[in-house]
């Protein structure tokens, strides 16, 4: 049954962030069933249950007669906040839901639900200006969260460069350079995405720090050189196995002598039974990719084994975007 009502907890969930529910609880205030019905226009029965599934949830709890903003959503479901959350949720609910829907046939077809290779290369090229701005804050607000996990994993304090490919709103240069004050760094991603990442970046007040440079890491013949740390952040479970092997083979030509490549992604077991955070984002990537499918550990490292990187580890952390990291260095 927890299965079964898995979308009744996101939807309580997604519609209260839709209202604005929990930005509008923010600082502590308390709000009444009566008084929250007033205030977003809406019947009594239906938000005495919102209120109360939002409490079974952590989301709110009880204060006398109402509730309050639980501390889970006080930090993260008030928009606003640094690391609100709400991207995710609302890039989830608008996008990618109802494509799931028609789950079956992604698995007949083997194709995308969520766009068109017909009209686009591929998901990410598109000049709809809702699906920018849904898509790179939903991949900035769960990626801060991964970036911190992965920088309490790996020591990135021995690299003074970083080359961030396919790096989205600079989610990870931001985090890492705030805990690295010797760290500089460069998102490459499409032209689109660039303008998102800098404005990212100045908010943060790193722009001294971090740069962008536009480009395509698919077509481009070679990745920009000069950095001693390569960063793909769920990038290789976007596409197919020849594809990740040519970008492996261009991060190898990149990087000087002793540099390393950090792969970051939700890593299915080698016995590809779970866990299901990375399997079932495996399954999201049948719904919104071409060749896209989560990996094993053992599949990155025989790739890198093969582009002829050396030293290749795992380092396994927990985070909403990625539970380890394949590490290798060029020789
Ligand atoms: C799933 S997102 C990951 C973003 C970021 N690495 C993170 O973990 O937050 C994939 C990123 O790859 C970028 N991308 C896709 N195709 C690309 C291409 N051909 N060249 C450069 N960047 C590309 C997308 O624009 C997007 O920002």
């Amino acid at each position: 049954m927890s299965l079964v009502a898995g979308v009744w907890g996101f939807k309580t969930l997604a519609v209260g962030v839709e209202l604005g529910l929990f930005t509008r609880l923010a600082n502590g205030r308390t709000i009444t069933v009566g008084e929250a019905a007033t205030e977003f226009d809406l019947a009594e029965r239906p938000t005495d249950m919102l209120l109360a599934a939002s409490a079974s949830l952590g989301l709110l709890e009880r204060v006398g007669t109402g509730y309050r903003n639980s501390e889970l959503a006080e930090q993260f479901l008030v928009e606003g906040r640094p690391y609100y959350f709400g991207g995710q949720i609302r890039y989830s609910d608008l996008r990618t839901y109802l494509p799931w829907h028609r789950i079956s046939e992604a698995l007949r077809t083997d194709r995308p639900l969520t766009w068109d290779p017909q009209s686009q290369q591929s998901m990410f090229d598109t000049s709809d200006p809702e699906m920018i701005s849904q898509f790179w804050d939903a991949m900035y607000s769960t990626s801060s969260f991964t970036a911190r996990a992965l920088a309490g994993a790996y020591d990135f304090g021995t690299h003074r460069a970083l080359l961030d490919v396919g790096g989205g709103a600079a989610a990870f240069p931001i985090e890492l350079c705030r805990r690295l004050p010797e760290l500089r760094a460069t998102v490459l991603d499409l032209p689109h995405v660039c303008v998102r990442a800098e404005e990212r970046i100045a908010a943060a007040d790193l722009t001294g720090r971090i740069g962008t440079v536009a480009g395509d890491f698919l077509t481009d013949p070679a990745l920009p050189q000069g950095y001693d740390v390569i960063l793909l952040s769920m990038i290789l479970h976007d596409w197919d196995e020849p594809t990740n092997r040519a970008l492996l083979a261009k991060c190898h030509a990149a990087l000087p002598p002793g540099g390393t490549v950090v792969i970051c992604e939700l890593l299915l077991n080698d016995e590809r039974t779970g866990p299901p955070e990375a399997a079932l984002m495996g399954m999201n990537m049948v719904v919104e990719t071409e060749g896209g499918r989560n990996y094993s550990r053992a599949e990155y490292a025989t790739w890198l084994a093969d582009a002829d990187f050396v030293d290749i580890r795992t380092v396994l952390f927990d985070a909403p975007g990625a539970n380890g990291a394949v590490v290798a260095r060029r020789a």
